[in-house]
């Protein structure tokens, strides 16, 4: 595996790829790589003859207050893993590169990112759409590689890849959770023991909404409130928002008879945590 720090020498790697019309995978990450990220990686080294993954904390996505500083980095590690699963290069570009004094310039994807954590971490997803636009500039793959763990931003890069005609495919992966059914994230380190315990309302009330609407209760309300009740006797957690919404435009139901996503959000102590899952009628 190739470490690369700039763009220079990660599209002359690339350059060659492409005369050998290998196919690329890109998979953007931030770092503190787990079995989420080792799955997309995965996926790719199956799919693609050449497997990018990108390491960048990128300060663009990160809302005034959140955990930029703190965000967990092990370069190391992440590297060691990343070779583990068949990686080919590890480009792990310097913030001055991709924002260079001056910088002035954003895509903003405009319905899909107003509800759900739009709603709550303004900004976020105009840092989000812009450095993954600057990625896919930067490495040109055929494919990119993003988990449904992060449902909205999901739905909001393969907007912007077809509203912008970008030509790459993206391919939706699966939550990878742990066990106990917590779906896998950096920051579920920052949880106590304690906090670790109270988490698992979560993913806990997912599944009871999924078991109301098997039970024949199609009703947003009737789900939202299934959520709610196991929150009211989870002490330690708090309930941010709970919606239930169109699969594709991520727009509020009523009721589910297309295909929708129940998606959640919850602050564990400090630790903001989120989920979804989907739900068919
Ligand atoms: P990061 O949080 O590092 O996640 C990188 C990719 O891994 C994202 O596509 C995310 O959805 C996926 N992922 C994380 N946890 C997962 C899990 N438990 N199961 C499946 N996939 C999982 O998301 C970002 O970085 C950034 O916003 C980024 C897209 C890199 C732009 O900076």
């Amino acid at each position: 595996m190739r470490i690369t720090r700039t763009i220079a020498e990660t599209r002359a790697i690339l350059h060659d790829e492409r005369a050998l019309h290998h196919t690329i995978g890109l998979v953007p990450t931030m770092g503190a790589f787990h079995e989420g990220h080792l799955s997309l990686m995965r996926q790719a080294r199956s799919d693609c003859d050449c497997v990018v993954v990108s390491l960048f904390v990128n300060p663009t996505q990160f809302v005034p207050g959140e955990d930029l500083e703190r965000y967990p980095r092990d370069f190391d590690r992440d590297a060691d893993l990343a070779e583990q699963v068949g990686a080919n290069v590890l480009f792990a570009p310097a913030a001055e590169e991709v924002y260079p004094e001056g910088y002035q310039t954003y895509v903003e994807v405009e319905e899909l990112t107003k509800g759900l954590c739009g709603r709550f971490r303004p900004g976020h997803f105009r840092g989000v759409t812009t450095v993954v636009l600057k990625l896919l500039n930067m490495v040109n793959p055929h494919k990119a590689y993003f988990g449904e763990k992060d449902y909205q931003q999901l739905k909001v890069i393969e907007r912007m890849a077809r509203d912008l005609n970008l030509g790459v495919e993206i391919v939706a992966m699966p939550i990878v959770r742990e066990p106990d059914g917590l779906a896998i994230s950096s920051r579920n380190d920052y949880l106590s023991p304690q906090e670790r315990g109270a988490a698992l309302v979560v993913p806990r009330s997912l599944t009871e909404a999924q078991k109301v609407l098997q039970s024949g209760q199609r009703a947003a309300a009737a789900l939202r409130q299934a959520v709610e009740a196991c929150f009211a006797g989870e002490g330690m957690a708090r309930l941010q928002y709970v919606e239930v919404v169109d699969a594709e435009t991520l727009e509020p139901l009523e009721v589910v008879e297309r295909p929708a996503r129940l998606a959640v959000a919850a602050l564990v102590g400090q630790t903001r945590l989120i989920d979804n899952c989907p739900l068919r009628p």
